[in-house]
């Protein structure tokens, strides 16, 4: 028998030059401030996904990338790939951060969005905008920033993230510590 315990969240996320971590680090904030994760005494814990935490010790989990030319960053794409029987068994969400600008640009779904969320089973995926500051860049990366005429700033939205966080905590009322479910076939 499972003795009763507070949920475990996992918040790990992918990112290159930290403001996706940081969004991490928010989300796991919000989900144990929030009414809902105060009721359940939620314990969120955000780990950078380079770090490769073991999914095993939750009961459900935020996976997040920053976007690069419209993809996931390798370490994450691999992460899920690596531990999608595990996450099957858990729920999850998936975010994805990345547009800028006022409105932000690219509006468009990054392509890992759907493989990733199908090979899951993820229960939703939220493209956050993002932030790009110009001294943290390589002298490749501020040549594409140039030449594509690419906003530059802090265009992350952290009140769009305290909700979606509220969101998951209110989800979270559904899930019994310890116990995970038969993993869900993968999909064809
Ligand atoms: C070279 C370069 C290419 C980018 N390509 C995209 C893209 O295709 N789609 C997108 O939404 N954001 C794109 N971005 C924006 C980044 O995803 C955004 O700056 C993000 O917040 C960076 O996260 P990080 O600080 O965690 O690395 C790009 C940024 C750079 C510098």
């Amino acid at each position: 028998m499972t003795a009763s315990r507070s949920p475990r969240i996992l918040v790990a996320a992918a990112s290159k030059h930290g403001s996706t971590h940081e969004i991490a680090a928010a989300l796991a904030g919000f989900l144990q401030e929030s009414a809902a994760g105060r009721a359940s005494g939620v314990t969120a814990r955000a780990v950078h996904l380079e770090q490769l935490p073991d999914p095993t010790g939750y009961d459900a989990v935020v996976l997040g990338s920053a976007v690069y030319v419209g993809r996931w960053l390798e370490p994450a794409r691999h992460y899920v790939t690596e531990h999608s029987a595990e996450l099957r068994r858990r729920p999850v969400w998936l975010f994805s951060s990345g547009p800028i600008g006022e409105p932000p640009f690219p509006p468009d779904e990054p392509h890992d969005a759907g493989p990733m969320s199908r090979m899951v089973g993820a229960r939703g995926h939220r493209v956050f905008p993002g932030r790009i500051d110009k001294a943290r860049l390589s002298i490749g990366e501020r040549a594409m920033v140039t030449a594509m005429r690419a906003p530059v700033g802090d265009f992350r939205d952290w009140d769009v993230v305290r909700a979606w966080a509220e969101e998951i905590a209110g989800q979270l009322s559904t899930v019994v510590p310890g116990q995970h479910a038969q993993p869900a076939p993968s999909p064809a």
